[in-house]
């Protein structure tokens, strides 16, 4: 049977392959290890884990025992077969392991070495939350194209990426690491990361496999608690959770990682129904499936399995096809196979699969890297950097402007905010490759660019606010500019907050900064939405500036001095408080939608909306948009509208189209993205922008996986953001 990466010949090779294969190389193949855990350790892994799961050692205990923990490479499980992967970045080492793979063991199968190149290897871009506000689908493809090209020089062949957790809760800390929470920039998003990653041919060299993350619902975890329970309707999967996964395999996405999480009481990593018929059948999915890290031998705290032998039984059958060094399938599998308690036939399933991937990448034609290729990016090109300026500028979002930005030229700035000269800070969580050289600051970028600047830090994330720091700096400024907001420490995994108010004292620098009278900006370098409601009403200019990778300094200078006009439009709703959370604009109308009156859906002690909507994000210009019209033509619904720019500089707005199924079968969002269009204005300018979607895009899933396709009225919005559109109603006749 071929498949959409290889020829009928590479599948037979496949199928000879596996024949000769011994029931001990089978299980090996399902067996992905991570030296630095392996062995080394003074205390036995599993305890290890229990400790720091158990909370009697810290995470900080225990990554320094990690990366202090002498390297366990178990050359002679390579040998003998036993091994078909490792976790592992170090290119010099990988093709030292190769060779005793391909040359001494006896079949000569090649390990496929994987890594959490997550945004960016050597050159970091902008964490994945902050990059999806640029909504530019370009970007997505070429920053993922740089990251693979960097990663595979080092002889990484294979990325945990991308992930596709759609997030609709600020309140957990991987956000950071998600497209957001709209299922339709989420599966643009992932489609353009497999092209990225993977490009036109596997095994061209100069590419990853990607692994879609964390499949599926991770996000929804209850309470936005990491790891948490996640129960939903399988109508809300199929609509909202699964597209981007589903959308990625289309695209030809190679492995996938099932996700930590339960889903409807069956953990993700023993989730038959997830892993066999909704992945690999109904979606057609013909790569392998890896479990997250040591996620089946957590199936024993979900309380699902007795053990670890129970738990190796289950991971195979569900579907799991390599086990993340858990040691389940090193321990277990192969007696299970022999006592009949799993069949064969699925190891030979799961080895296949696995098997595709290696050929798929030209590992068995040429298994190593050559040395001279380890240190090809270790000075990054002009090239990569220019994208990693480019991305982070269209990643930035203007949130308010009283008049106060761009600055001036000339003007003296006063910059408080220990991040503000943090470049270790800048590049956010997963960036494991990055040399803290390559950074430049937002005090090294407001310096670049020729500005007259005074820093003093000032306050701390979490150290106390010090006012006579502040004095020192604002006594000859003509403006403050303050940057506040997380550490990465404070995002990504196991990093979930229940207050998302500014950590520290950092609204007391900003009081303080109002306070002397001078014009106030505060820049936001955070890795989630942050609840901000003070901040909102009392400074006059706010930008959200994320954690935007190694040239996160240039591009908050190129904003903040007007050399470029911030376009981005948030990818996730900022909530104003946290007890709004999860807080998300595609959302059903319920009976009694949020309104004034009491008995409608609101809460007695918080804002009827969140603070900054999906879709929102400001400009150093204005629009406006004008005569509005849908139509249908033929299977097409076609919506026109004029867009000017009313304002008195160039600028790119990002034209949103949204619909509502007014009356269906089961209840739907208030709206839905279902397309935009990026234009460029100078002032002045007016453009009939048209946008075109197929009706087939106006149906949904119900709880079988039907896909619906329904008569009746729709209301078509196009504007500027989730919340301000103008709109249309249209009936459509499927
Ligand atoms: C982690 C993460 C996953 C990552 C994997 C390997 O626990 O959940 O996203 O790819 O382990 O580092």
């Amino acid at each position: 049977m071929s498949n959409q990466w290889l020829s009928e010949m590479q599948e037979q090779k496949i199928e000879e392959l596996l024949s000769k294969m011994t029931l001990d190389e089978k299980v090996g193949q399902m067996n992905q290890l991570s030296p630095s855990i392996v062995g080394g350790f003074d205390l036995p892994f599993p305890e290890l884990i229990e400790m720091v799961t158990e909370g009697r050692i810290s995470h900080e205990e225990f990554s320094k025992i990690m990366q202090n923990a002498e390297m366990d490479y178990q050359e002679d499980n390579i040998r003998a077969g036993r091994i078909g992967s490792f976790l592992m970045n170090n290119p010099k080492k990988s093709n030292e392991l190769q060779r005793i793979a391909v040359e001494e063991s006896r079949l000569g199968i090649p390990l496929i070495f994987g890594y959490d190149v997550i945004h960016g290897c050597r050159t970091v871009f902008p964490i994945p939350l902050a990059e999806a506000c640029s909504w530019d689908e370009g970007i997505f493809e070429e920053t993922a194209r740089i990251a693979a090209r960097e990663a595979r020089s080092r002889n990484i062949h294979w990325t945990f990426a991308p992930m596709l957790d759609l997030s609709r809760d600020a309140r957990w800390g991987r956000i950071a690491e998600s497209p957001g929470e709209d299922p339709y920039l989420a599966s643009l998003y992932s489609r353009a990361k497999v092209r990225g990653f993977q490009g036109k041919k596997l095994d061209a060299g100069d590419n990853l496999a990607v692994c879609l993350k964390h499949y599926v619902a991770y996000g929804a975890a209850e309470s936005g608690q990491d790891y948490n329970t996640v129960s939903m309707a399988k109508s809300l999967l199929y609509n909202a959770y699964l597209p981007p996964f589903k959308a990625a395999v289309e695209e030809g996405a190679a492995t996938v990682m099932a996700a930590f999480n339960d889903f409807n009481g069956v953990p993700c990593t023993v989730n038959e129904y997830l892993l066999r018929e909704v992945l690999k059948e109904k979606c057609g999915f013909q790569g392998f499936v890896v479990s997250d890290a040591n996620a089946i031998d957590d199936c024993i705290r979900h309380g699902i399995v007795a053990d670890l032998e129970d738990a190796s039984k289950k991971s195979c059958i569900a579907g799991m096809d390599m086990d993340m060094n858990s040691h389940a399938y090193s321990g277990y599998l192969k007696q299970q196979v022999e006592a009949g308690e799993v069949p064969e036939a699925l190891l030979d399933d799961a080895v296949r699969r696995i098997l595709r991937v290696k050929m798929a990448l030209g590992l068995f034609k040429n298994p190593y890297s050559p040395e001279e290729k380890h240190t090809l990016y270790d000075v990054l090109p002009k090239e990569h950097v220019a994208t990693a300026l480019e991305t982070a500028k269209r990643s930035i979002v203007l949130l308010k402007n009283e008049n106060i930005l761009p600055l001036k030229k000339g003007q003296k700035i006063a910059l408080v905010g220990e991040l503000a000269d943090m470049s270790s800070e800048i590049v956010g969580s997963w960036s494991m490759g990055f040399n803290v050289e390559d950074c430049v600051s937002i005090h090294q970028g407001l310096l670049n660019a020729g500005a007259d600047v005074s820093y003093a830090k000032a306050c701390g994330v979490t150290s106390p606010f010090q006012p006579e720091e502040l004095q020192s700096v604002v006594k000859d400024a003509d403006i403050i500019v303050a940057v506040v907001g997380e550490t990465i420490s404070m995002s990504g995994e196991a990093s979930s907050r229940a207050d998302l108010s500014l950590p520290g004292e950092q609204e007391k620098l900003l009081e303080a900064a109002l306070a002397t009278g001078k014009p106030v900006v505060a820049v936001l370098m955070n890795g989630r939405p942050l609840t901000i409601p003070w901040v909102d009403q009392s400074v006059p200019a706010i930008v959200e500036a994320w954690q935007l990778g190694i040239q996160m300094g240039n591009a908050v200078a190129e904003v903040l001095l007007g050399s470029y006009n911030p376009s981005g439009k948030l990818c996730c709703t900022f909530p104003a408080m946290a007890g709004q959370c999860p807080r998300y604009y595609n959302h059903p109308s319920t009976g009694r939608p949020g309104a004034k009156s009491k008995f409608s859906s609101r809460y007695l002690d918080a804002p009827l909306e969140p603070l900054y909507p999906f879709g929102y994000g400001l400009s150093y210009t204005t629009y406006q948009y004008d005569n509005l019209t849908a139509e249908q033509a033929k299977d097409m619904i076609i919506a026109k509208v004029e867009v000017a720019n009313t304002g008195d500089c160039p600028g790119e707005e990002t034209v949103q189209l949204y619909v509502q199924d007014i009356t269906a079968s089961l209840v739907r969002p208030v709206k839905e993205l279902k397309a935009f269009q990026k234009v460029s204005l100078q002032p002045g300018e007016k453009r009939i922008v048209e946008m075109k979607l197929p009706k087939s895009s106006l149906g949904f899933y119900d709880d079988d996986m039907n896909y619906l396709l329904e008569n009746g009225e729709f209301n078509v919005y196009v504007g500027t953001n989730s919340k301000d559109c103008l709109m249309e109603k249209i009936t459509v006749i499927f």
